[in-house]
């Protein structure tokens, strides 16, 4: 069951071609994939578990800032962490926000 569920999903998000489109598309139904994103773009500051390392442990960070407080900090940066506004998505973004946020 599942798996044609992820299927399905796979098979749509490909017909959006979301690396090319600059329009955000409006965003609920893509699937985006936070692991994937964590890994890209902030593993090797915050380590594989969120550890942290030459940037700050955020494994309860979500007892520490809401949403809104963590994309402004993904987007600005600050303190020796790059700002990703440029190379992240904005429904990529929100969903990563969103996964930090609920980690308490
Ligand atoms: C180049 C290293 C680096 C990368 C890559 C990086 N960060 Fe950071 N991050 C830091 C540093 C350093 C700080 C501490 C900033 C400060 O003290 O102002 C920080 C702070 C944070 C904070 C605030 C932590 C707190 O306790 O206030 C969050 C949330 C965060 N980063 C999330 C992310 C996310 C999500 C990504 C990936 C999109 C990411 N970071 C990528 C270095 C990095």
């Amino acid at each position: 069951m599942s798996v044609m569920l992820i299927m399905m999903l796979s098979i749509a998000a490909c017909g959006n071609k979301p690396h090319e489109t600059p329009n955000e598309s409006a965003g609920a139904s893509v699937k985006v994939d936070v692991a994937k994103l964590y890994q890209n773009y902030c593993l090797s500051c915050h380590g594989n578990q969120l550890q942290g390392g030459q940037g700050p442990n955020i494994q309860k960070i979500g007892e520490r800032l809401d949403e809104a407080s963590i994309i402004k900090q993904i987007q600005k940066g600050g303190g020796g962490m790059p700002p990703f506004q440029v190379t992240m998505k904005d429904e990529e973004l929100k969903a990563l926000a969103a996964w930090l946020a609920g980690l308490k």
